[in-house]
């Protein structure tokens, strides 16, 4: 099974999330579970190699070609992260995914670009997005996830901003973050019509 995490917008918290969704996996009981970078930047990549995350596999693959085999030769569990701004490997990626995890944040100016992204989504697969770093008990939040509800865009996760989740690399994973992130799985490995 093939998770792609996209969001045509940087910054969003993909990389995060991909890492988070990984580790998740291989809680739940994954095996193997595979991280595909499609990076250029290599910003997952740079988080396994300071092997905070235990038990998954790191793949780069920064090309539509290497995406795209990446994700058609494993036979267990790969979630893919990919760059901003480079619609061609968001779209050989997204093609193959067989669900798609949308990060995103609160407030107006996320819209245009997450309607962008699920766009380029298959008819018949699955996605949902993620609301990252989120201020809970905000209004702010209150009227993104009324927008989202509204549109009838599925919200798999609202994950709160924490310091222990955005510090990167070189910090252990938040057991938060974790938990957040395993709600997030179970929801894109469900087999469902959207
Ligand atoms: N739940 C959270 N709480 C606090 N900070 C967060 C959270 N999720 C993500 N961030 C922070 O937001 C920033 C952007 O996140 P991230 O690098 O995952 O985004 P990205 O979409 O992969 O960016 P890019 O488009 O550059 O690849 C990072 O500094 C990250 O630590
Ligand atoms: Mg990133």
């Amino acid at each position: 099974m093939n998770i792609v995490v996209s969001n045509v917008k940087g910054g969003v918290g993909k990389t995060t999330t991909a890492v988070y969704l990984a580790a998740s996996a291989v809680e739940r009981g994954f095996d193997p579970v595979l991280l595909v970078d499609a990076d250029r930047q290599a910003s997952s990549a740079e988080w396994l190699e300071a092997r905070t995350v235990e038990g998954v596999e790191l793949e780069e693959a920064p090309s539509e070609r290497t995406v795209g085999r990446a994700m058609e030769r494993h036979d267990g569990l790969a979630v893919v992260d990919t760059p901003p701004g480079d619609e061609r490997i968001v779209r050989a990626a997204v093609e193959r995914a067989d669900a798609v995890v949308i990060p995103t944040r609160a407030g107006g100016v996320e819209f245009s670009r997450v309607v962008a992204t699920v766009e380029m989504v298959p008819s018949k697969t699955p996605f949902g997005i993620v609301v990252c770093a989120a201020r809970l008990g905000t209004n702010d939040l209150a009227q993104t996830v009324a927008w989202w509800e509204a549109e009838q865009i599925p919200i798999w996760g609202i994950v709160p901003e924490r310091v222990a989740i955005a510090s990167g690399p070189e910090a252990r994973l938040s057991r938060e973050g974790i938990e957040a992130y395993s709600d997030v799985l179970r929801r894109a490995t469900r087999r469902r019509p959207r």
